[in-house]
C-alpha cells in the first residue's frame, strides 16, 4: 500500500474511532473489575526515547509502603469477587529499582493466590542471578525488554536459570505505538480494542490514583484513589482515546 493510501486509511480509521468515542460515552462509565497494573515506581535507569519516563510527565518517585498496602487491599476485593485476574507489577518506570521490590513481590503472591499471573516487565539492568532467586519462590512471570542487548542478554540468562523467564519484549521496535501522542514515535501496532475499557482493567498509579490504562503517563485519566470503596469504580473513555492506536470497544 502507497504511503498516502495508508495515511488516508489512518486518519479514516481514527476519524471514525472518535466518533467511537463520543457514541460510546453513552455506555460507560462501567465498573472497574480488578486491579491490572501497579506502577512500584516512576524512576528508571534508562531514558528511552520512545518511553514517556525521561519527559518526567510525573515527579519521579517511589510507592510507599502505606499505598502499596491499600492498593493490595483493593486487590483482595476484586479477588474475592471473582474478578481479579492477572497483576503485574509494571508501570512507567522501572520496578527492580525499589528498595522493597522483592518484599512487594512477595505481598502480590500471597493476595493474589497460586493459580493467576503475576507479571513483572522489566529493562533487565537489575536482573542478575541474586534477584531471580529472591523472586523465584514467589514464581513471578518475567519479561525482559530488548532496549539494550547487552543488558537484556544476561538478564534473559539468569530468569532462565531461575526458572522465571517468560519472553522477551521487543515492542517498541516491532509492535510500537506513540503514548497516544505523548512521544514522537512510529506507530506499528495492530489496531485492537482497548482491553482497559473493555474488561474494566484499574492501573494503580504511584501515588496512589486509579487510572484507565497503562499508557496514562501524566495522570490525567485517574478517576479515583486505591483509598476509595471498590464498589464505586467506574471507568470511561478520556482525552487521551482519541488519539491512541487502540480502538474504544462498545
Ligand atoms: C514503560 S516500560 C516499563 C517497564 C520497564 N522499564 C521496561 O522497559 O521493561 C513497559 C513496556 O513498554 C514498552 N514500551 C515503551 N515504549 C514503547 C513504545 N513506544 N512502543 C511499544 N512499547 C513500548 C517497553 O518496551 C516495555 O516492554
Ligand atoms: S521503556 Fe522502561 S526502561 Fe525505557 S525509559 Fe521507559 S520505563 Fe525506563
Ligand atoms: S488511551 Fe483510551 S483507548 Fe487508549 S489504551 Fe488508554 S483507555 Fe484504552
Amino acid at each position: 500500500m502507497k504511503a498516502d493510501v495508508i495515511q488516508v486509511v489512518r486518519s479514516v480509521e481514527s476519524s471514525s474511532a472518535i466518533e467511537g468515542v463520543h457514541h460510546k460515552l453513552k455506555r460507560y462509565p462501567r465498573p472497574v473489575r480488578d486491579i491490572h497494573q501497579i506502577e512500584l515506581t516512576t524512576r528508571c535507569n534508562l531514558r528511552c526515547k520512545y518511553c514517556p519516563s525521561p519527559q518526567k510527565l510525573r515527579a519521579h518517585e517511589d510507592m510507599t509502603d502505606e499505598t502499596f498496602a491499600a492498593a493490595m487491599d483493593m486487590v483482595t476485593f476484586f479477588v474475592r469477587q471473582g474478578t481479579q485476574t492477572e497483576l503485574s507489577l509494571t508501570g512507567i518506570g522501572e520496578s527492580l529499582m525499589h528498595p522493597r521490590f522483592v518484599d512487594m513481590v512477595e505481598f502480590a503472591r500471597r493476595v493474589i493466590g497460586s493459580k493467576r499471573d503475576l507479571v513483572v516487565t522489566t529493562n533487565g539492568l537489575l536482573l542478575d542471578d541474586k534477584m531471580c532467586a529472591a523472586i523465584a519462590p514467589f514464581a513471578p512471570k518475567v519479561f525482559v525488554s530488548l532496549h539494550r542487548p547487552e543488558k537484556a542478554g544476561p538478564a534473559v540468562e539468569a530468569a532462565k536459570r531461575a526458572g522465571i523467564f517468560a519472553g522477551a519484549n521487543p515492542a517498541p521496535s516491532v509492535s510500537a505505538f506513540d503514548w497516544a501522542g505523548q512521544v514522537k514515535w512510529h506507530v506499528s501496532a495492530p489496531r485492537t480494542a482497548c482491553e482497559y475499557l473493555r474488561l474494566g482493567w484499574g492501573v494503580v498509579l504511584v501515588d496512589g490514583r486509579v487510572t484507565t490504562c497503562c499508557l496514562d503517563a501524566t495522570g490525567g485519566g485517574a478517576f479515583g484513589t486505591v483509598w476509595d470503596d471498590p464498589e464505586r469504580l467506574a471507568m470511561s473513555p478520556w482525552d487521551l482515546c482519541s488519539s491512541c492506536h487502540m480502538d474504544v470497544p462498545k
